[in-house]
């Protein structure tokens, strides 16, 4: 495992940590308690050593037991403070914290929302999804125990050293003396453990990744007979995790027995310099016992403060891999004065439109189209042509590198985006269905639907007698992703959906490749009436579903080559000719 891989991509901290202050400040008033809490714990820390030399030196010795017990008392009720402010500071800091993470995980959602279909392209799922589980729950944690321990671990450190010289000067120093050795040892082991902890995360992760991968692509794993080679593969991800665990876990459980190896030397210290400055009478029995706690209290925070570093260091990360994506600009804007589109006859032009869905190749060449309103337009070409783009481009998913896309003669780019959306109903190449009922998913086009409506729209689609038969009718589940639906019947119940939505221009992106010809047949049936006076694209590799179209573009390589009717472009014996002879050789 190379160090560059686990490096932590920290580019602008200071930004960061305003950025995190700013989520949390929100509550203001929370913060300000838990800092006066903070002190609070921490005074009646410090304290607690100075009542016990004052136990010890008045008290104890001299035989005034009744005094000696109010103190005791007095202490007793010293560090039950202590711990009380402790746990509520906690306590409020949990909440303040959960405040930010809710304002966090809004922001970022709402911001995925809004992004346009560009920054999916460019952006991984898996990566996307572990903004919402890694880099979250690593900043939770630091939200909620971190900020208290950095404040807490400060205070204490200057506390404790007011105290001890305010006491006794030379045992003060000679409790310091230890702690350089101290510091340095955590440090080092406190690198070497992130290190490794680090680097069992990295191997995690990719061992998580290669069991994830394998699993879900399963069918094609046993299709190849590749089971053994899996098999190996794995087992080599789970050498490395097992390593790397031992080697963390072996360098962390160095800390605690070092420590104390340490914190016994400066003990030994301060007992043999305490002792004799007491004999000569420059120091007393309570200041040794009381410099015997301050030296076990200013070792924790040192030790706390270099854990918490390295949990810092990657939240901190993890907010900015966060933020980035807050930050990410949406690229297909609203203009500021969009133009209104409410009835629309549905005309539909593209003038001179090109686009590409990265800078360095252009997809679609100087796209010329005029639709008539009503008219049925048929898309076809081979794979990779250029058809599902001009689709994208019409519903605005992406913006245009030239040229003007209007509907009424309206630039549509100058118009709401949900607006325009309102207008087109699609049917997608690849349908999505959502966790929830048949009837939810049907409904999801036009929420106020009432189930006659949607039957109605089920009917037409030929799906409703599919429905009807499930155990629960229109109630039955649908699984994730529809999983539980093969694709011809999620095809099928997206063209409800469209159907019901009624819009003015229609879509469909390969509708009807997943069913069988009779459903075809059926469903084109129902497509014509539906279709009946709206302007609609029908993209099909099959031709024999577009022969009736009102024009047929044909595209190639992301220009039109030939447009007209069915019979003129046969007469034409050219590209769409050739097509349409080798789909009906024989
Ligand atoms: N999201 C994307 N990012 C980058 N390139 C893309 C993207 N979608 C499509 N392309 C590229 O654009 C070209 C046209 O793709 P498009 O999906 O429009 O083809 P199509 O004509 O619909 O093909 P098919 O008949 O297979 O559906 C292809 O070369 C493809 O690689
Ligand atoms: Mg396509």
């Amino acid at each position: 495992m190379s160090k560059e891989v686990i490096k932590e991509e920290i580019t602008n901290p200071k930004a960061t940590i305003k950025r995190l202050w700013n989520y949390l400040r929100q509550d203001r008033l929370g913060i300000i308690i838990v800092i006066i809490m903070v002190v609070l714990s921490t005074i009646a820390t410090v304290l607690g050593p100075i009542l016990t030399l004052l136990a010890v030196d008045k008290f104890i010795l001299s035989g005034q037991l009744n005094s000696l017990f109010i103190l005791l008392l007095l202490l007793g009720i010293v560090y039950f403070l202590s711990s009380l402010f402790n746990y509520l500071s906690g306590f409020i800091m949990v909440s303040i914290s959960e405040k930010a993470l809710f304002n966090i995980r809004r922001d970022l959602f709402n911001h995925l929302e809004k992004l346009s279909l560009s920054f999916f392209d460019k952006n991984k799922r898996g990566d996307l999804m572990s903004r919402f589980t890694n880099d979250i729950t690593i900043i939770s944690d630091t939200l909620s125990d971190s900020v208290i321990q950095v404040i807490n671990s400060i205070l204490i450190l200057i506390g404790v050293t007011i105290a001890m010289f305010v006491i006794n000067p030379v045992l003060a120093f000679t409790t310091i003396l230890t702690v350089p050795l101290f510091t340095i040892f955590v440090l080092l082991i406190s690198k070497k453990t992130r290190y490794y902890y680090k680097s069992r995360q990295q191997v995690l992760g990719n061992l998580n990744a290669y069991a994830e991968e394998r699993i879900s692509g399963i069918q094609v794993v046993k299709g190849y007979g590749k089971e053994q080679e899996s098999i190996d593969n794995f087992k080599v991800h789970n050498v490395n995790l097992k390593d790397m665990s031992i080697k963390a876990q072996l360098y962390s459980s160095l800390v605690m027995p070092i420590n104390m190896a340490i914190t016994n030397l400066g003990n030994i210290l301060i007992i043999a310099v305490g002792a004799g400055m007491t004999l000569k009478g420059y120091a007393t029995v309570g200041s040794i016992l009381a410099f015997l706690s301050y030296s076990k209290m200013f070792r924790r925070p040192i030790n706390q403060l270099a854990t918490i570093y390295s949990s810092i260091q990657s939240s901190l990360a993890g907010a900015e891999r966060i933020f980035d994506i807050i930050d990410y600009p949406i690229e297909v804007k609203d203009v500021k004065r969009p133009l209104k589109m409410d009835e629309i006859k549905g005309e539909v032009e593209f003038i001179n439109v090109n686009f590409g869905y990265t800078k360095e190749k252009l997809i679609l060449k100087n796209i010329n189209l005029k639709v008539n309103p009503g008219q049925n337009i048929a898309l076809v070409g081979p794979t990779g042509a250029g058809k599902t783009t001009i689709i994208n481009l019409l519903s605005r998913f992406y913006d245009l590198d030239s040229g003007v896309i209007t509907i009424d003669g309206k630039d549509i780019s100058k118009v709401r985006k949900t607006d325009l959306r309102k207008k087109i109903g699609i049917v997608l190449q690849d349908t999505h269905l959502f966790k929830g009922t048949v009837l939810d998913n049907v409904k999801y086009s036009k929420m106020d639907a009432t189930l006659e409506e949607v039957i109605e729209a089920c009917k037409k689609a030929q799906v409703h007698s599919f429905i009807r038969r499930l155990p629960e009718g229109y109630y039955s589940h649908v699984e994730e992703e529809g999983s539980n639906f093969s694709q011809g019947q999620r095809q099928l119940i997206a063209i409800a959906r469209a159907i019901l939505a009624d819009h003015e221009i229609l879509i469909l992106d390969e509708a009807t490749s997943n069913v069988d010809t009779r459903t075809e047949v059926a469903i084109q049936r129902g497509m014509k009436k539906l279709m009946k006076g709206k302007t609609s694209f029908i993209i099909a590799h099959r031709l024999s579903t577009i022969k009736n179209a009102d024009q047929i573009i044909v595209i190639v390589d992301g220009e039109i080559i030939e447009k007209g009717k069915h019979k003129t472009l046969i007469n034409k014996k050219g590209f769409y000719y050739d097509l349409y002879n080798s789909q009906f050789d024989n």
